[in-house]
């Protein structure tokens, strides 16, 4: 199967996931979960999900376990996003090709839509259905938490609108991009180490390779968001340098930051040699996120 296939495959099953997860009822309230289906149930890559599905059968997990969890941290990232494009924010109207949730409902309706996708995160990750072992449950819950709080995704994105009216060097932008969008990637990778109680020089693996894999997924978003085709990525572009956001690719330039994320992808893939053919899809996806045009 080629990785396209595979990436096409993954994302079927997730959306299948999350739609059985996403009910909407009767009453006032079932505007949010229109919201919440609308900010997830659209046409994302499912990169995360991907991750946690094919780091998981590294191990032999459950495939039921791996899917619940691959529709958590798609809430969270989904969730992450429609907060990201509110006016406070960046201000998008454009997201995954259609109107950001904000555009399409209101923006009270839209925190509360992402409020709610990450309380449901949560949810599903507790319940006995993810995992037959609590304390599996348990570690799960706190790596999200830890990789989506002040010290993760949410902290990054603090750093990140700081950076509109500062300076940063390469350190800092390392650290906000390590933080804004290596946190949940490095979630999506352990998730199936820890679903397969995997021993530790497995996980250690997987969480190097994550970790090289989410600062060059960060570079070629920003490389997509300064040369990108916005038809194609179905979001707005120039919009980093719009804001006179300090990225990779204004401290370094569209070519030295281009090598150094393919560098980064050649690197993570490298991290996973242990595993054997095992982890193709994997180290696939590494290339992938690189060349990517959305
Ligand atoms: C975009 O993430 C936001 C960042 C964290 C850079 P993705 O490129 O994974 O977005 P979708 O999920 O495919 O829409
Ligand atoms: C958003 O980063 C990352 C998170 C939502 C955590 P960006 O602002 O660069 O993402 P895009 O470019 O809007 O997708
Ligand atoms: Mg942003
Ligand atoms: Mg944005
Ligand atoms: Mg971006």
């Amino acid at each position: 199967m080629t990785l396209q296939d595979s990436l096409r495959t993954n994302a079927q099953d997730v959306e299948h996931m999350l739609d059985r997860l996403l009910v909407a009822g009767d009453g006032p309230e079932a505007r949010v979960v229109e919201a919440m289906r609308y900010g997830t149930l659209n046409g994302g890559k499912r990169i995360r999900p991907f991750l946690v599905v094919h780091g998981a059968a590294l191990f032999n997990a459950t495939p039921t376990g791996a899917l619940r969890t691959a529709a958590a941290i798609e809430m969270v990232h989904s969730y992450s996003l429609i907060h990201d494009d509110l006016p406070a924010m960046d201000d998008d109207d454009l997201r995954r090709g259609r109107p950001t949730t904000h555009i399409r409902y209101d923006e009270a309706t839209a925190i509360l839509a992402g409020d709610a996708l990450q309380a449901l995160a949560f949810e599903v990750l507790a319940r006995p259905e993810t995992h037959s072992d609590p304390g599996v449950r348990a570690e799960l819950v706190v790596a999200l938490a830890a990789a989506s709080g002040a010290e993760g995704m949410v902290g990054g994105q603090m750093i990140d609108l700081w950076a509109e009216e500062h300076d940063l060097d390469i350190a800092t932008i390392t650290r906000l991009q390590r933080m804004k969008t290596g946190a949940l990637i490095r979630f999506s990778c352990e998730a199936g180490a820890l679903l397969g109680k995997a021993p530790e020089a497995a996980r250690q693996s997987l969480t190097a390779y994550a970790h090289d894999l989410g600062l060059a997924f960060q570079i070629a978003d920003d490389l997509l968001d300064e040369t990108g085709d916005e038809a194609a990525m179905g979001k707005r572009a120039h919009k980093d340098a719009d804001k006179g956001k300090a990225t990779f690719v204004s401290l370094l330039g569209v070519e030295r930051a281009r090598e150094q994320a393919s560098l980064l992808a050649d690197q993570a893939a490298a991290h996973l040699d242990s595993f054997g053919d095992k982890a193709a899809p994997l180290r696939d996806l590494a290339r992938y996120v690189v060349e990517r045009r959305s």
